[in-house]
């Protein structure tokens, strides 16, 4: 005759708010769209996983094609960091690029950018 006990299982929980983060994409014509993307990816994917209008991403995050061009919100700069070398040479091929511009490629979305606001240019070349 058999022994074996009913064991319990434990229970698993995971915080998904720990890896996913909010960010808003706000259209030249002031449209905002607030989305839930998972850490890990770059603010571009989470562009293209939610059909934002105007990020192109031509060459697919490569940083060779500055068609992910935006604009990060000033109060997000710091947490997002500042541009390198190589999409500083790249942002030279970008539509107006001001204060605040940033290939979104080349934006690693962490906890640390929770709520990230960027604005989308008018156009992308
Ligand atoms: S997707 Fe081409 S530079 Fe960002």
């Amino acid at each position: 005759m058999s022994t074996a006990r009913c064991r319990s299982t434990p229970t698993l929980s995971w915080d998904f708010s720990k890896t996913m983060t909010k960010m808003t994409f706000i259209q030249p014509d002031g449209a905002a769209q607030t989305v839930d993307a998972e850490n890990g990816l770059t603010v571009m994917e989470a562009a293209k996983l939610n059909d934002i209008a105007g990020i192109e991403a031509e060459c697919g995050g490569a940083c060779a094609c500055a068609t992910c061009h935006v604009y990060v919100d000033e109060a997000f700069r710091a947490a997002t960091g500042k541009p390198a070398a190589m999409e500083e040479d790249m942002l030279d091929f970008a539509f107006d690029v001001r204060e605040g511009s940033r290939l979104c490629c080349q934006i690693k979305i962490t906890s640390a950018i929770d709520g990230l606001v960027v604005r989308v240019p008018a156009k992308q070349f």
